[in-house]
């Protein structure tokens, strides 16, 4: 298989895996609306080509939380992310470690916090959802920091689980899930053992030791509508804050006001995002959104952004639009169904490559450099 996009990995992850598998990760929203406008309003900005400026050799390297690392991307909290390929967070983790970017693992991963921190040669970050059980976030947070996680990401544009079209029909969700699910893995058998047989055991590893062996996989979404908390508050926030010491970065701001609120709270960064489109749709993409949020905030927080970004032509554009860093979800969940740890480190490589290509022909030879300056038209 020839590899040259993440549209190539999509389309293979596609063939690899059962149906509920794909149009979960690959779905969003209602109407998909957002999750549409996150890809194209990124496609639509236009960017300066600059020529003659001596772009023979670039760096890419950033220092995020006090971290440096090769390039300013970050793998995104992906919930499941273990039954796109085998011990999938492992396998993730090790690619980003080889790579040196960070790897965030979601609260509801197949593998926990321990096994991925050990599977891992380098730190990883740690998201967080809003739980009811106040006392099992605090024990979750004593795990990851036991762990040696560096930063906890905490995920605040999820009170309630988006409406999700796609995951009823696909069997994720809906009457006879369960069987239909069966059916799906049956017509996929290189899928079915590899990671369905000798992936197991399909826990949300976290969340086990308190919620059951089983808990969250047969009907995952309820599972989510009914353990997240839509009563928190800002205020609830100042007591994460007192609870973990190191970098905390709120993940799901889409309004300035919002990300104002995180800087007073004392979070040390944002990322603007709608959630890849899963949630609220017709929202703004986070393109439009974020430069208003990094001329709001930009000085106090440490501005990230994810949604959208597909290619490293759009972590360039991100970058240029006020983000200091951009988070990959769907583009590595494909590549990693695709191949494993092996794909990963291929889209990784994938992601430099065309940044780099970008940063020559916008004429830029370090990301200090990348701001709406090298954008051909600027609307906010
Ligand atoms: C969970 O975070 C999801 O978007 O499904």
């Amino acid at each position: 298989m020839i590899v040259s996009s993440t549209t190539d990995f999509r389309e293979a992850a596609r063939r690899k895996l059962p149906r509920f598998l794909f149009d979960y990760i690959d779905g969003g929203a209602y109407a998909e609306r957002t999750l549409q406008r996150n890809v194209s309003d990124l496609a639509d900005i236009a960017l300066r080509q600059r020529v003659l400026k001596d772009v023979s050799a670039a760096d890419l390297s950033t220092t995020l939380f006090g971290v440096k690392q090769a390039l300013p991307v970050a793998l995104a909290p992906v919930g499941l992310t273990g039954m796109y390929a085998r011990r999938g967070e492992c396998q993730a983790a090790r690619a980003a470690a080889k790579k040196n970017v960070p790897f965030c693992l979601s609260t509801v991963s197949v593998c926990d916090v321990d096994e991925v921190s050990k599977a891992s040669s380098a730190p990883i970050w740690f998201q967080l959802y809003v739980l009811r059980d106040r006392a099992f976030m605090r024990d979750l947070l004593a795990r990851a920091s036991a762990a040696g996680a560096t930063a906890l990401v905490f995920t605040v544009d999820m009170p309630v689980p988006g409406a999700r079209y796609r995951d009823a029909h696909s069997g994720m969700s809906g009457p006879n899930a369960a069987a239909r699910r069966l059916v799906q893995a049956a017509f996929k058998p290189s899928w079915a053992w590899d990671v369905g047989v000798m992936g197991r055991p399909h826990t949300l590893g976290n969340v086990a030791p308190v919620l059951g062996a089983n808990s969250g996989l047969e009907d995952f979404m309820g599972w989510l509508g009914a353990n997240f908390d839509p009563s928190i508050q800002w205020k609830d926030l100042e007591w994460i804050r007192e609870l973990w010491k190191g970098p905390l970065i709120i993940k799901g701001v889409l309004d300035p006001e919002d990300a104002k609120a995180a800087a007073d709270i004392g979070a040390d960064g944002v990322i603007v995002s709608n959630h890849g489109g899963r949630q609220l749709d017709g929202v703004l993409s986070s393109a439009r959104a974020l430069p208003a949020i990094a001329d709001a905030v930009g000085d106090r927080l440490t501005v990230l952004a994810d949604s959208g970004v597909r290619s490293g032509l759009d972590v360039v554009r991100m970058l240029a639009l006020g983000a200091k860093g951009v988070l990959l979800g769907r583009a590595f969940v494909y590549a990693l169904a695709a191949r494993g740890e092996l794909g990963v480190t291929q889209l990784l490589d994938l992601i430099e490559k065309e940044m780099r290509v970008a940063m020559a022909l916008t004429g830029v030879r370090d990301l200090a450099s990348i701001d709406r300056s090298i954008l051909a038209e600027f609307k906010s």
